[in-house]
């Protein structure tokens, strides 16, 4: 590590986050630079070596909120894990993440974080954990008032989500997110897929992806959680499948097909509703 620089209070400032969006744009191809509009999550803590000024590695932890088998529970992510090509294998990423996991333990007893590269993090205590989609035939709609999708470009439909985002209730008390609404939209503006409404009547946010045979909901945010009939009805879907990407016990609905998969989650620490049947939310990164 000789010539480089550890810091780790760049994650708030202009320069630093120059550095880590361009650190992540090499590494991932993933453009980030769109959380200065659409707002940053105060809790990410970044790690870093520096070269003089070009960030060279770097791990950031994040703060969690989950429900969890009944009980609100505070726990770490891991994100933005990356060292550039001609600095690997010198030890740098260990070092980070040993640093983050120190700051993550005083903390929380529960990390977790998603991966496509398991093995890198099995030696530090990590375990994969299992998530389940859920799917059924599309119950009848119960509401036909409207909707409106919303536009990550729009500021006052911005606002709307950061509100709905204020005053959310849990999806699930079994196993959901309730996270800060960064991740939420990033993932809405990298995936075109992805769609935002606000069902007006409802006054709930929805993050869903449809075509004319299928609808896949994969986040609700608002006060009141709505059953899935309602939301079907005020999208007005009438295709013949409906799938939900979050854990349904609160969602009225009774799903009739269960399909395990795997999105890379490894926790480190308790995590109560291992071994049953729950979706977080696919609105991360
Ligand atoms: C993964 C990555 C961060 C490792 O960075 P690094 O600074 O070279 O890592 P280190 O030098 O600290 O090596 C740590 C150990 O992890 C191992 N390792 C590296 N990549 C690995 C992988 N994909 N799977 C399993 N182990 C891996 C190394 O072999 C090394 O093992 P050792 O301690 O037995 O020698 C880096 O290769 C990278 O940026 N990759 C592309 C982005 C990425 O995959 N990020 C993680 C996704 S969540």
């Amino acid at each position: 590590m000789q010539d480089l620089s550890f810091r780790s209070t760049y994650a708030h400032t202009g320069d630093g986050r120059r550095a880590l969006g361009s650190l992540i744009r090499d590494i991932f191809g993933i453009e980030i630079s769109s959380l200065d509009r659409l707002g940053h999550d105060p809790s990410v803590l970044a790690f870093g070596w520096w070269s003089g000024e070009h960030l060279v590695a770097n791990v950031s932890v994040y703060e969690r909120q989950l429900w969890l088998c009944g009980r609100r529970v505070k726990a770490f992510g891991v994100q933005s894990v990356a060292t550039r090509p001609d600095w690997r294998n010198r030890g740098l990423f260990r070092d980070l993440f040993g640093r983050a996991l120190a700051y993550a333990d005083q903390r929380a007893d529960l990390i977790i974080l998603s991966t496509g590269t398991p093995d890198l993090y099995r030696r530090f205590g990590f375990r994969q954990i299992e998530e389940v989609r859920f799917g059924s035939e599309t119950p009848a709609g119960t509401l036909s008032e409207g909707c409106r999708e919303l536009s990550l470009e729009r500021d006052d439909d911005l606002s709307l989500i950061i509100q709905a985002f204020a005053h959310r209730e849990p999806t699930s008390l079994l196993a959901s997110a309730c996270d800060h609404p960064a991740l939420f939209m990033l993932k809405a503006k990298l995936t075109s897929e992805i769609k935002l409404f606000h069902l007006k009547k409802l006054n709930a946010v929805v993050a869903v992806k449809q075509n004319e045979s299928s609808l896949t909901i994969l986040d609700i945010v608002a006060a009141c959680i709505p059953s899935v009939a309602q939301i079907v009805g005020a999208l007005g879907f009438t295709g013949l499948r409906t799938e939900v990407h979050l854990t349904p016990e609160r969602l009225s609905w009774q799903p009739e097909e269960k399909e395990a998969v795997d999105n890379g989650y490894m926790v480190r620490g308790p995590f109560a509703p291992e071994g049953q049947a729950f979706m977080l939310s696919d609105m991360t990164i």
